[in-house]
């Protein structure tokens, strides 16, 4: 019998994941579908159980149900626990599994495909959400030379660097603390680009070498693009090859086989300006 997998979040119609592991799984010749499910906004866990019952073995999870799969899930991962969200569901043995690949899905992004080793390196995180706390083990476990996490409401950027301290180098702050040196690798991970805003980010971060990376995708130069842009930065990234990442590690996940990304990601790939 193939072998099912789905997608769900509310709104649904924009996803990608659908084109996304069905490529992998042609080029894998795994025997296996991916739909994308509308979750109903009160009733998530039904949908959930519903896909389950019915022999469903895998789901990604999109807005706005991340936070209700961390707590629907019998066990999560230790970056999920940090990130107090999931993106990927996992059906075995009787047990929910929980597991959060956007992080290590940028990570890879920025190490294979844009060839920046992150070791060494000083990197700006910019926000302290969701998306903000799944990245910050993924970065540490590569040995930057430190990580400071900026955002506007600073008590949860320092909430964020405290949970994470044990790990490696990080520093909590206020846009206005950020300093004066730049950094290696910057990476927005606030939601200001989805309403055209602009964090309150100082054009000395950044460095013509710099990498900056933004994690909305398809928007073309968004204004943190733009700034880094005007700022002499050359390397400019949306978050395509981070989505395309985070897909291949859930499809890793659930069958056991590491698809190739490149073609993918060169498919969804929009020009940034
Ligand atoms: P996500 O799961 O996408 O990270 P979230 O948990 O709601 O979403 O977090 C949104 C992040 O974007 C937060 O860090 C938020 O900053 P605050 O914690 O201070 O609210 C940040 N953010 C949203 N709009 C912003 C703006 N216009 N400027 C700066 N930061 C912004």
């Amino acid at each position: 019998m193939t072998d099912r997998y789905a997608v769900i979040g509310n709104p649904i119609g924009h996803t990608k994941s659908p084109l996304i592991h069905g490529s992998f799984a042609l080029a894998c010749g795994q025997d296996m579908t991916y739909s994308a499910i509308e979750g109903p906004l009160d009733g998530f866990a039904i949908a959930v159980k519903a896909f389950r019952d019915t022999g469903g073995l895998g789901m990604n999870i999109t807005a706005p149900f991340k936070l209700q799969a961390y707590e629907l899930a019998d066990e999560c991962s230790e970056r999920a626990q940090l990130a107090g969200a999931v993106n990927a569901l996992k059906f075995e043995a009787g047990r929910m599994l929980a597991d959060n690949f956007d992080g290590i899905g940028l990570r890879n992004d920025i190490e294979r495909n844009l060839g920046v080793a992150i070791a060494g390196k000083r990197v700006l995180l910019l926000g302290a959400g969701g998306a903000a706390r799944g990245a910050v083990l993924p970065f540490l476990a590569q040995r930057p030379a430190e990580i400071v996490i900026a955002n506007r409401s600073v008590d949860k950027a320092l909430a964020l660097a405290q949970r994470t301290q044990k790990y490696g180098p990080v520093r909590g702050c206020s846009y206005a603390d950020i300093g004066h040196a730049h950094f290696d690798l910057i990476v927005n991970a606030t939601s200001a680009s989805l309403k055209g805003e602009l964090p309150p980010l100082a054009p000395s971060v950044f460095a013509s070498d710099s990498l900056a990376y933004e994690l909305l995708y398809g928007k073309g130069l968004t204004p943190f693009l733009r700034l880094a842009q005007n700022a002499g930065v050359e390397r400019l990234a949306d978050g395509v090859g981070m989505l395309v990442e985070q897909a291949a590690e859930a499809f890793l996940w659930w069958r056991g086989v590491r698809p190739e990304t490149r073609e993918v990601i060169q498919k969804l790939s929009i020009p940034l300006g």
